[in-house]
């Protein structure tokens, strides 16, 4: 019997199996991180090595120097997650990495690590897509959650609203018509002269800022439930350069609160459309973004009012990390769903 035969008989008893412990590995961008996650819900060990230090002398993330620092830890960081977990390896079920979307060259460290492991160990191999890790991170935090619900993902990549079926599907209901909400939150901190990655510290100093301070516009988008943040990003760049050349000394913290503002309120005011005009009662946040101070605040008084149900992950589960991958795993592992050794990497994968 071939690898791939003996990995697929194994895959079926395991998705009927409990206690299955999922090895799992994210490397998309600039996280090195390994997870160890039984039955897709209970974290077993979560260890993530941030390249943030490596990148913030360049302003972002560079491609080459992200996929040279995986290299150099995903072993360590691999060895801690089974360590922390109190798993040898042979202990482990399956191995579970992200395959895309995310930069290539970072992917493929990730994907040829656990291709590796997974023929020599002789376990199933399962292909994650990072959005749908994001998704799942809600698993971690909620052990009552079952789809259907409603989900935004909002992440320095992506913003998309979802419906996540009954069968573990998408279902696309609007997404950005040009940046991603992170992207924004990461431009307009830029602005104010903040070191990458800048929507967290935006988010902090916004926290003693006046949000009525400036009127930045609302977008128009085609789709009833899209998201623009490309004119309001513009909108907010000008406004700072103006204020730059007059030689006004900017308040930093009113202009962070206003964009906040603005860019929360678009979030939430779309979502609560697509609830509203689908019917759906749940609704749960995802991505990086979904950290923000004021988006869980303005989500959790919006979702209160008209008695939906919102979920959250915790903030450790909210930026890239190896656990949600592990979650989605368990996901596709029910479905019967594992990967040959051709996995590749795919930058621009698609979840719907
Ligand atoms: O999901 P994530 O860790 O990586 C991607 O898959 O893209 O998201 C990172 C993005 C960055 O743009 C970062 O600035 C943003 O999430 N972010 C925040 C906050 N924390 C992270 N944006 C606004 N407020 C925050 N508290
Ligand atoms: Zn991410």
């Amino acid at each position: 019997m071939s690898y791939i035969q003996r990995a697929r008989t194994r895959a079926q008893a395991l998705a009927q199996a409990q206690g299955v412990n999922i090895l799992a590995i994210e490397s998309s961008c600039d996280e090195t991180a390994a997870a160890v996650v039984r039955d897709g819900r209970q974290l077993l060990s979560n260890v993530i090595h941030s390249q943030i230090d490596l990148h913030t002398l360049y302003g972002g993330v560079v491609p080459e120097i992200a996929s040279r620092a995986h290299v150099e830890k995903i072993d360590a960081v691999v060895q801690a997650a089974l360590h922390e977990a109190g798993l040898s390896f042979e202990q482990v079920d399956a191995i579970a990495v992200t395959c895309g979307p995310g930069l290539v060259g970072a992917l493929l460290i990730g994907v040829s690590y656990a291709k590796g492991l997974a023929f020599a160990l002789d376990k199933p191999l399962i292909a994650v897509n990072h959005i749908e890790g994001h998704i799942c991170a809600n698993y971690l935090s909620a052990s009552d959650l079952q789809p259907p619900f409603m989900c935004l993902v909002v992440s320095g990549g992506h913003s998309h609203l979802l419906r996540v079926q009954e069968d573990d599907s998408y279902a696309l209901i609007g997404c950005t018509q040009d940046d991603a909400a992170g992207e924004a939150f990461d431009k307009a901190a830029r602005v104010l002269s903040f070191p990458y990655p800048g929507g967290p510290k935006l988010d902090a100093l916004a926290e003693t800022g006046d949000a009525t301070h400036f009127i930045l516009p609302k977008p128009h988008t085609q789709g009833r439930y899209d998201y623009s943040f490309s004119g309001l990003k513009t909108a907010f760049v000008n406004l700072t350069h103006q204020m730059k050349q007059r030689g006004d000394a900017l308040p930093l913290a009113d202009l962070a609160a206003s964009f906040r503002q603005a860019v929360v309120e678009q979030l939430c005011d779309k979502a609560m459309l697509a609830m509203q005009d689908t019917g759906e009662r749940v609704l749960a946040l995802a991505g990086g973004v979904s950290a923000n101070h004021l988006l869980r605040q303005h989500m959790a008084q919006a979702c209160a009012a008209r008695g939906y149900m919102l979920y959250m992950p915790e903030l450790r589960f909210c930026g890239d990390n190896a656990a949600m991958i592990g979650a989605a795993a368990f996901k596709r592992l029910q479905h019967g769903q594992i990967a040959d050794l051709s996995l590749n990497a795919n930058p621009s994968l698609r979840l719907v």
